[in-house]
This record gives structure tokens, C-alpha cells and sequence, in this order.
């Protein structure tokens, strides 16, 4: 039996009818001994009977048509095959984008896939890859920078009057902010593990959307969806890189199909930097004016971004900007560059990340400029209602995170730039907020309750670090009152009912709230056989109670019942403007003399609704204020002036923070229910934690030294040539 509800006919929420305590505690995540002994088997890790290895090729010129010689690997020992079907098609986004299809043999960026080597052996295989003969025919009028473009796409978007508001108000600044481009740089390289039986396509691959991942699949090596199972049972990150199959997935089908064997594919660390989706550079000009009072009178943010000349995805730089303040008079204007460097696509938060590192140093400016401190600024500016199209907020602490903070933080022995030093190092402290949009997704798990007091999960909803194993297993224990041990989740597998996917943070809430219906379903199942109306129905710690009626609930069972829990999104989705929000507190100290920066201390206070598990909760924030601390500090990706490609291709050259780039990060939630987000009251939490980071960092760069760095990231060549 089905319980498919939208959002807005839940009732009651969750935990309402429970008393477990199972869920919100920090538990352990149930799969983490498998992770640290090794023993979980990600995606292409397994070796099947007769598994053949194959190794992408990357193109050398940066766009025209590649002609592929495999029989230059005539003499290349263990070599099987040379395939190049499917590799002019752009890495998926799941549900973001349908992925361009180019001719056979079309480059249009230096190290796009061109054709995969499958050899006996992974070394057969390497040397074979870098042996074999390519020879291209270039194409001319590629270009690789998006500040020289020729071909640039975007339209203006105005509220109000934003020319007289901005000319006449009293305090303003216009300040222009760039970001380099980031990479995912997941720990596990994108990998694929594809097997063919009977017509029917097996794929283990790093994925994190799987419904939408077996769709691209079968379209891209031309079967039915049915005839794909695709298995992602455990993912080390992905952070956007992964939401939609790229080509090592078509690679290793396309081949399997073709040899009759399975197929391995892993990406190398330097291809996943140069063949799966960057995040865009950015340029964004913010213009903010306020009244004599420090309220936002007129608000301009203008960006421009890039990606290949047919994507159809382009990073929502504005995406808080829209939502975050008041001021009647806005202006938009979202630009993008169409250039031949790797496709540009969703990293963690996209929008939020590299929107909320201009739009909250604004805000760090315009308080200087307005004579206020940046907290006060930020709450005279949080909106009644959405600013532009007047939806009601739902829950929303934006406030209490910014004052709570600050207590914590000791905000108040906060000094003017320049004041605090010790020794040769500038002390100073930023703030900035933390939004990010919240949304529910389509999502279904089945419940199954077993006569011996156990219980099973199962949806294809993926875990990709994030906690998934542990949360499912805590909504489905708390509302059958079960310890969480005896609950177990089967996670990343077509075959299961299909969930949305772990992306733009709904995952939990999405998923969860499946879980929650299904599990309300066999509550009411429950009921009848107790013979008690549902809502009167009491489980805990295996004994159910109602309607002056007891029992063990293994005596109530003779066979399991199984429940398939289905949720959508309501009314809600359009009615209210729903994010997570919270409060970034960051204490830096500049080097008087180099202008090297270093994170002292950092703070979250973040409100995401019910918080599920706060230790997985705050790991999330914890990896977020991490990724805020890179893209203001380290992280850049450098793209060869001439033909674009990557050059700063891995982990020694592209410089995520490491143990002594990150001091002590605390995080704290402030409680809330969201009852108009979901049945669970929970929000997003996944990319909150990086929205709005790095500009706490910059804004405490900023109170140190007084240095504003504008240009993302702050490497001590921004700084020291302007230090005092
Ligand atoms: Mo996210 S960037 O939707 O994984």
C-alpha cells in the first residue's frame, strides 16, 4: 500500500504522536565502521569475474573534431577496445538540465573526454591511453575568457526605481567582487562499474541522484529505463560534481555492452579537475544605498558568469540577494560569458556561495558607510515579507542566529581595523549571514515492520556523506518505537522506491518525510490490529498502546507490513519563501609583514528547522564553514590563458584547506519547527553551512588590517601591498 500525500495535507507533523527520542539525538552514523575499516564498497571497488579497466582520453586542442586512431594500439599489449561513442555529451545534472548532445568527435574544451581505452589490466589500459594517436582538426574562434567573451547572454531585472533611488539616497557604496572557479574535488574520483545481462544495464557509479541518473543513462546508451539498475550504495562526495552521469558512466556501459564483459572506468584526479563540472567565475558589481536609519533603500547586484557555448545551467549568483533583505528598488543583471573552458555546474550551493561572498561584503561596506555596526545593519534589513514577490516567510531565525552569535562569539570586544595586534599580527573579527533556499522534492521509501521487532528502510535516496543512513533509520525508529539498531536502511539502488536525491540540500527533508509517511502508515496498520483509532496509538520501546488497549507489537504481527511512504511538495512550495538561515563569526589574524591570513576561530549558529541529528547536522555546517574558509583564502581554479584548460589539476596545486588551515569551528543550532516546509519540520542544511563563509573571513581580514579584498581568494599578494 501506498501513503502519497502532498506537503500541505500532512497532519499532524511529526512527533506529535511520538516520544522516543530517537531522533534529533547526535547519533553515530550506523555505516561509519564500514567507511574508516575500508570495508564499504564504493562505486567501481568491487571486481567482477572478467572485469576489463578502461581509461579516458582527454582531448589536447580546445575546440574542433577529434579523429581517434585506435589502430595505433594495434602492437599495445591487453589492449580490447577503443570507444568514442557518447563522449561529446556534457556531464548531466540530474534534475537541473537535459545534458547537451554534441556531434560525434566535437571538443569544445581542452581535456573533454574523447574516447575511453579498455584493456585487460588498469596499467594495459594507462599506457595505452596516453600511446594512442589522436589527430584534430581545430576549430577556429574558440575563446576561454569570460571578461573578452564575444557572445554574451542575459537580460536586466528591475523593482521599483533603482537609478533614483541609488543616485539620491544618503549612503552608498558600489563595490565590484570576483571569485575564481572552484572544483568539487570530491575524495572519491568519479567512477563507474557497468556489467550487461540479458539486455539489462547494472551500473555502480558515484552518483547522487539516482531516479534522474538511471534516466540519463538509458537515454544515453539508448535502452528503456527499465532495462538500467543503477547502484550508488555508498558515494565519498559530491558536492554537485555527481548529480547527473558523465562520461565515465557512458563509457563503461557503451564498452560492457560491447565486449560482452564488465567494465570498469575511474576517473584520475587531474581529469576529474578537467572533465566533470567546474563552478563558473564570477564578476559581481553590488551597488547598496540606505536612508539616514541604515534601512536598504535600493539594491543592485549585476554578475556575470560563464559556461560553454550550449549549457543550459548557469550559476544563481543572485539567489540570496533576492530574498535576504529589504529595500524597495532592486536591480539584477545575470550575464553569461560563453567561453570553451570545462562546463560550468552546480557546486555545493550554487548561487548562495559565491553570491553571499559579495552580497555580505556589501554589507560589511555599507555598515561602515552607514555608521553601524554590520549586525545591527543586517537586522534593520531583514524583510516582513519577500521583498519582491511578497510571499510570507516561513520559519525564519535569521535574528536570533545573528545575536546569539554574537554573545558566544564576544562580539562586543570587536575593535575598528587596525586596533588589535599582537606582535606582528593584525587581530580582527567578520560576521556575515547564512541563507539558503529550501525546497522539497518528490520522494518515496518503503517501511517494512517485521514480527521479530525489527524494521527495514528502503529508497533509492542516496548517502553521500552526508548522514542519510543515520537520519532514515532515526525518523523510522522514533515513529515506530523501535531502537534505532533495529532499524535498518537499504540505500542506493533503482530498485528501491525513488526518493529526489541528494542535491540542493532536500535530500534529508525529502526523503525523511517519505520515510515519516510510510512509517505513519504502518502506525495505522498498527492501530487497527490493536483495534484503537491511529491517533490514540503509543509505541515505545517495542509495546504498543491505545485506547486502554496493550501489547507487544511482535504479537500484533504474524506476517511483516510493508508501507510505501510518497511525498510531494504542496502549496507551500509557492506560498511561502522558505531557507535556512544562520550566522557566520570568524576570527582572523593578518601578517603585518607577509599579509598572510590565518583562521583563528570560526563560529555557525544556524537554524535549518528540526535538526534530525545534530551530529550529522553539524558536520554539514562544519564541512561548509571549511569550503567558505577555501574560497576565501585558497581555493581558485586557473584556467591556461590561451586554450583554457585547467592547469592547477590536483590536490598539490588546487588548495583545499588542510588541518592547519582550519582552527577549532564551533556550530550551534538555534531550535525551530518549520511546519510549512515539510511533514518534519526540518530544512536544509547541506550547503547552508558554506553560504555566506568566506565573507565572514574577508569581513574579518577587513577589521584587522583594513584591507578589503574584493578579489576572492585573499592570497597575501591582495594584501600586503596595501597594509599600513
Ligand atoms: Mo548540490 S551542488 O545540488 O549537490
Amino acid at each position: 500500500m501506498t501513503q502519497q500525500l502532498k506537503m500541505d495535507e500532512v497532519q499532524p507533523r511529526l512527533l506529535d504522536e511520538t516520544g522516543q527520542g530517537v531522533l534529533t539525538t547526535p547519533l553515530d552514523r550506523p555505516e561509519g565502521p564500514l567507511k574508516v575499516t575500508g570495508t564499504a564498497p564504493y562505486a567501481a571497488e568491487p571486481s567482477l569475474p572478467g572485469m576489463a579497466i578502461g581509461v579516458l582520453v582527454g582531448a589536447t586542442i580546445t575546440r574542433g573534431r577529434a579523429h581517434v586512431d585506435a589502430g595505433s594500439l594495434r602492437d599495445m599489449p591487453g589492449v580490447l577496445g577503443v570507444y568514442t561513442a557518447g563522449m561529446a555529451r556534457n556531464p548531466a545534472q540530474g534534475t537541473a538540465n537535459a545534458a547537451p548532445v554534441q556531434p560525434e568527435g566535437f571538443v569544445q574544451y581542452h581535456g573533454q573526454p574523447v574516447a575511453v581505452v579498455v584493456a585487460e589490466t588498469f596499467e594495459q589500459a594507462r599506457d595505452a591511453a596516453i600511446a594512442i594517436r589522436v589527430t584534430y582538426d581545430p576549430e577556429p574562434g574558440a575563446e576561454v575568457d569570460p571578461e573578452t567573451a564575444s557572445h554574451v547572454d542575459g537580460d536586466p531585472e528591475t523593482f521599483g526605481s533603482f537609478d533614483k533611488a541609488f543616485s539620491e539616497a544618503p549612503v552608498r557604496i558600489d563595490a565590484t567582487y570576483t571569485t575564481k572557479g572552484h572544483s568539487s574535488a570530491a575524495m572519491e574520483p568519479h567512477a563507474a562499474l557497468a556489467a550487461w545481462k540479458d539486455g539489462r544495464l547494472m551500473l555502480r557509479a558515484s552518483l547522487q541522484m539516482l531516479k534522474y541518473n538511471r534516466n540519463e543513462i538509458a537515454d544515453a546508451v539508448g535502452v528503456d529505463p527499465d532495462k538500467v539498475r543503477v547502484l550508488a550504495p555508498y558515494v565519498g562526495g559530491g558536492f554537485g560534481s555527481k548529480l547527473g552521469i558523465a562520461q565515465e558512466a557512458i563509457a563503461a556501459a557503451l564498452a560492457a555492452r560491447e565486449l560482452g564483459r564488465p567494465v570498469r572506468v575511474v576517473m584520475t584526479r587531474q581529469q576529474v579537475f578537467e572533465m566533470t563540472l567546474r563552478r563558473t567565475e564570477t564578476r559581481q558589481r553590488m551597488r547598496l544605498a540606505t536612508d539616514r536609519d541604515g534601512h536598504i533603500v535600493a539594491l543592485g547586484h549585476e554578475d556575470r558568469v560563464s559556461n560553454l557555448p550550449d549549457e543550459v545551467f548557469s550559476e544563481p549568483v543572485t539567489m540570496a540577494t533576492h530574498f535576504l533583505y529589504a529595500g524597495a528598488n532592486r536591480r539584477y543583471h545575470h550575464e553569461i560569458a560563453r567561453i570553451n573552458r570545462p562546463g560550468a555546474g552546480s557546486v555545493r550551493a550554487p548561487g548562495e556561495a559565491v553570491g553571499m561572498l559579495a552580497l555580505e561584503c556589501a554589507m560589511d561596506e555599507l555598515a561602515e558607510a552607514a555608521g553601524l555596526d554590520p549586525i545591527e545593519l543586517r537586522l534593520r534589513n531583514i524583510p516582513d515579507e519577500h521583498p519582491e514577490t511578497g510571499q510570507t516567510y516561513s520559519a525564519r531565525s535569521l535574528a536570533a542566529c545573528l545575536k546569539r552569535g554574537a554573545e558566544r562569539f564576544g562580539w562586543s570586544a570587536r575593535r575598528a581595523p587596525g586596533e588589535r595586534r599582537e606582535g606582528e599580527w593584525f587581530i580582527g573579527m567578520g560576521v556575515a549571514t547564512a541563507a539558503r533556499t529550501n525546497s522539497l522534492g518528490e520522494s518515496q521509501s518503503r517501511v517494512t515492520l517485521n514480527p521479530d521487532g525489527t524494521a527495514l528502510v528502503e529508497t533509492d535516496m542516496t548517502d553521500i556523506g552526508t548522514g542519510t543512513y543515520a537520519i532514515l533509520g532515526q525518523i523510522a525508529a522514533e515513529m515506530l518505537g523501535l531502537p534505532r539498531d533495529k532499524v535498518t536502511v537499504a540505500l542506493g539502488d533503482t530498485d528501491f522506491p525513488p526518493a529526489a536525491g541528494s542535491g540542493g540540500s532536500w535530500g534529508a527533508s525529502s526523503s525523511g518525510s517519505s520515510v515519516f509517511l510510510g512509517a505513519k502508515a504502518v502506525r495505522n496498520a498498527l492501530a487497527e490490529k490493536l483495534g484503537c483509532p491511529p491517533d490514540e496509538l503509543r509505541l515505545q520501546d517495542g509495546i504498543a498502546t491505545g485506547g486502554n488497549k496493550r501489547s507487544a507489537i511482535a504479537d500484533l504481527l504474524d506476517a511483516p507490513i510493508s508501507e510505501v511512504g510518497h511525498i510531494k511538495p504542496g502549496e507551500t512550495a509557492e506560498t511561502h519563501s522558505s531557507a535556512s538561515y544562520g550566522a557566520h563569526f570568524c576570527e582572523v589574524a593578518v601578517n603585518a609583514v607577509t599579509g598572510e591570513v590565518r583562521v583563528r576561530r570560526a563560529l555557525g549558529v544556524m537554524a535549518a528547522g528540526r535538526i534530525l541529528n545534530e551530529k550529522t547536522a553539524a558536520s554539514q555546517v562544519h564541512g561548509g564553514i571549511i569550503w567558505g574558509i577555501g574560497a576565501a583564502l585558497t581555493e581558485a581554479l586557473e584556467h591556461e590563458p590561451r586554450d583554457g584548460r585547467v592547469v592547477n589539476r590536483d590536490l598539490a596545486e588546487y588548495h583545499v584547506p588542510v588541518n592547519l588551515d582550519v582552527p577549532d569551528v564551533e556550530v550551534e543550532f538555534i531550535e525551530e519547527r518549520d511546519d510549512h516546509a515539510n511533514p518534519i519540520q526540518s530544512k536544509g542544511i547541506g550547503e547552508l553551512g558554506i553560504s555566506g563563509a568566506g565573507a565572514a573571513v574577508t569581513n574579518a581580514i577587513y577589521n584587522a588590517c583594513g584591507v578589503r579584498v574584493r578579489d576572492y581568494p585573499a592570497l597575501p599578494d591582495r594584501i600586503f601591498p596595501h597594509l599600513p
